[in-house]
């Protein structure tokens, strides 16, 4: 049973990719980063601050009724068996994920749910510490990355592809905003792990990044 990490910045297309080949091999997908989302969401719903690390949102992340559902092809988050896909995609969500996401309980927390994902045949996890912290055995380690403008552009797309407002300026600040606190915080930053393999996806295509992803997959002998 073999585990691929896809680690990388907000908007790098990770979330594509690892959708992609986990469809294509037929494995199990983690989407660690809907995690995040899914708690920092539950939390505001509580009335449960997301500002302070606190027992109440620690108690939260470990016993989150969170799930993952396929409705009409599309995969969705759930709470209590609701989805609230629609709730935690937006931007506003993204920064309140990446507020919980930088601390350390909550990261613990969230550890043993993120490990019960590698189930035969496969997994692809996506992440932000897929690599470095919650697989450091995977078989295979690839860190996404794309210019700051680049990113923008495909969060400005998607946003507006799924029916949301968006502003282009106010993305790209607060992508870079994101980058840096993700970057900077102690509790596992964002970094590359010392054996992944570094493709920027600037100027790609998705079908030419999939193909350099599957190259570095063949050569790591994982497919
Ligand atoms: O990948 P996504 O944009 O959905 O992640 C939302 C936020 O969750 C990120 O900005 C990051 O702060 C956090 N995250 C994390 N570790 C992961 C996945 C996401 O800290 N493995």
């Amino acid at each position: 049973m073999s585990v691929v990490t896809i680690d990388g910045p907000s908007g790098s297309g990770k979330g594509t990719i690892a959708q992609l080949l986990a469809d294509e091999l037929g494995w199990h997908l983690l989407d660690s980063g809907a995690l995040y989302r899914v708690l920092a969401y539950a939390a505001l719903e509580k009335n449960i601050s997301i500002d302070d690390e606190s027992d109440a949102l620690i108690d939260l992340a470990e016993h989150l009724p969170v799930s993952f559902s396929t409705i009409d092809g599309v995969t969705h988050a759930m709470l209590d068996g609701e989805s609230v896909e629609q709730h935690i995609r937006t931007e506003t969500a993204g920064n309140a994920a990446s507020k919980v996401a930088a601390m350390a309980g909550v990261r613990q927390a969230l550890l043993g749910r993120q490990h019960d994902f590698a189930e035969p045949p496969g997994l692809i996890a996506d992440g932000r510490d897929m690599g470095t912290k919650v697989f450091p055995n995977a078989a295979a380690k690839i860190f996404l990355t794309a210019s700051v403008e680049d990113r923008a552009q495909r969060r400005y797309n998607q946003l507006k592809q799924k029916g949301f407002d968006a502003n282009f300026r106010a993305l790209s600040q607060e992508i870079a905003e994101r980058d840096a606190r993700d970057a900077n915080r102690a509790a596992s930053p964002l970094r590359p792990a010392d054996d992944a393999y570094l493709l920027d996806s600037s100027g790609l295509t998705i079908e030419q990044v999939l193909q350099l992803a599957k190259a570095y997959l063949a050569e790591k002998a994982v497919i």
